[in-house]
């Protein structure tokens, strides 16, 4: 037996994805179970106001340690829902939850919390963490680090594959079928995090579910070509970014030169940024499939208006090739910490820029 934990927040700070799975042969990948913990809507916005800037130390330290005390709870009811007792499973990869990622300029940093401690401490199980900080120390964006697990399992000979993550920001990973081939990987800009917080702002709910008010609206072109004329959508990768950028401040910023623009028009323009600027980013391949996965691969009008931007290329799911979309970044954080305790590098320096190949995160043993 071959099973680990991994665990993943995201941009989106919907809550914890956890994923008890073995990976019983080469580019096999066997689910033992899945558990999604909601954030509290109260420790949403405490870590949105952290994120935006706004906190003070002991905020840090507080959430840290809540956090750490989820991601833990996670974990043991995951292992309370399988068959597999903490001595059966190798070790456990807890991403944390992303507060700031500002990779460039001249103080570089990324900082996740979640006191993995607390993690070893309260599973009995060894917990690799703070996996980005390695590969920015090495001169790299510290993401995507997802590319090099789509490398391990769904790279294929006969076929040139991206797989799109559609998370709070959108992650796009290009796999040539020749092996030869560097695989890319960078982040495209925003996928749900704008569309969160305009639904949030606008109507009171977390998420527009389906899709459904932004298909209510049309897409406003000059908003458009406002927000798409923004540098990060034009500068070559490696890059990567969050909402430390994008924000609902940045939307309502571009807003002021649109006044007239109804909120049901700015959810679906938000929608078609989404689905236009993975188009004009995404690599040319004849043949080509893109599979989406995360949360945004549950929209169906996203997906509608990928397939529309991203053709001749195919829009499909992760499900496809046999990992359902919502499971594919926690699957990779199982994976990482597995690369970790194997002494195995997890990052591709082709994909963030770093100096080299890096045995990522930090060890807390049982
Ligand atoms: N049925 C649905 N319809 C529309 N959007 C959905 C649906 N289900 C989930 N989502 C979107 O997916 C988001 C959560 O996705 P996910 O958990 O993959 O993002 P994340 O936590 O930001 O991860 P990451 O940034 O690391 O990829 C929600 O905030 C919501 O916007
Ligand atoms: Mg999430």
């Amino acid at each position: 037996m071959d099973a680990w934990i991994g665990m993943m927040s995201g941009t989106s700070m919907d809550g914890i994805d956890a994923i008890l799975v073995s990976f019983p042969a080469d580019r096999q990948i066997q689910i033992h179970g899945t558990c999604t913990t909601p954030y509290p809507d109260v420790i949403r916005q405490r870590l949105g106001n952290l994120s935006q800037n706004r906190g003070s130390p002991d905020e840090l330290g507080e959430l840290d340690h809540l956090v750490g005390a989820l991601f833990a709870e996670s974990a043991a009811r995951l292992m309370d829902e399988s068959d597999l007792e903490p001595g059966q499973i190798s070790g456990i990869g807890s991403h944390g939850q992303t507060i700031r990622h500002q990779p460039d300029g001249s103080t570089p940093f990324t900082l996740q919390i979640g006191d993995p401690t607390l993690i070893a401490e309260r599973t009995g199980i060894t917990t690799v963490a703070d996996f980005r900080r390695r590969d920015l120390a090495a001169g790299g964006q510290a993401a995507p680090l997802v590319p090099a697990f789509h490398k391990a399992f769904f790279s294929d000979a006969h076929e040139d594959r991206c797989i799109l993550n559609l998370g709070g920001i959108a992650n796009l990973t290009h796999l040539p079928a020749d092996p030869k081939k560097p695989v890319t990987g960078f982040d495209t800009g925003p996928a749900n995090a704008l569309m969160d917080a305009w639904c949030k702002d606008q109507t009171g709910q977390s998420f527009d579910r389906d899709g459904a008010w932004a298909d209510q609206g049309q897409v406003n072109q000059a908003l458009l070509s406002d927000l798409l004329s923004d540098a990060y959508f034009q500068r070559q990768p490696p890059k990567s970014t969050g909402t430390e950028k994008f924000n609902l401040d940045w939307v309502k910023t571009t807003l002021t030169r649109h006044t007239q623009v109804s909120g049901v028009d700015v959810q679906r323009t938000l929608l078609e940024l989404t689905a236009i600027t993975v188009a004009q980013q995404l690599p040319q391949h004849p043949g080509m499939t893109l599979f989406a996965c995360g949360g945004g691969a549950k929209n169906p009008i996203l997906l509608r208006e990928l397939q529309r931007t991203c053709s001749p290329c195919t829009v499909t799911t992760t499900a496809n090739i046999g990992l359902d979309p919502q499971w594919v970044e926690a699957s990779a954080f199982a994976w990482l910490a597995r690369q970790t305790l194997a002494g195995l590098p997890g990052n591709l320096p082709e994909v963030t820029g770093a100096k080299g190949e890096r045995i990522l995160g930090a060890v807390y043993y049982a």
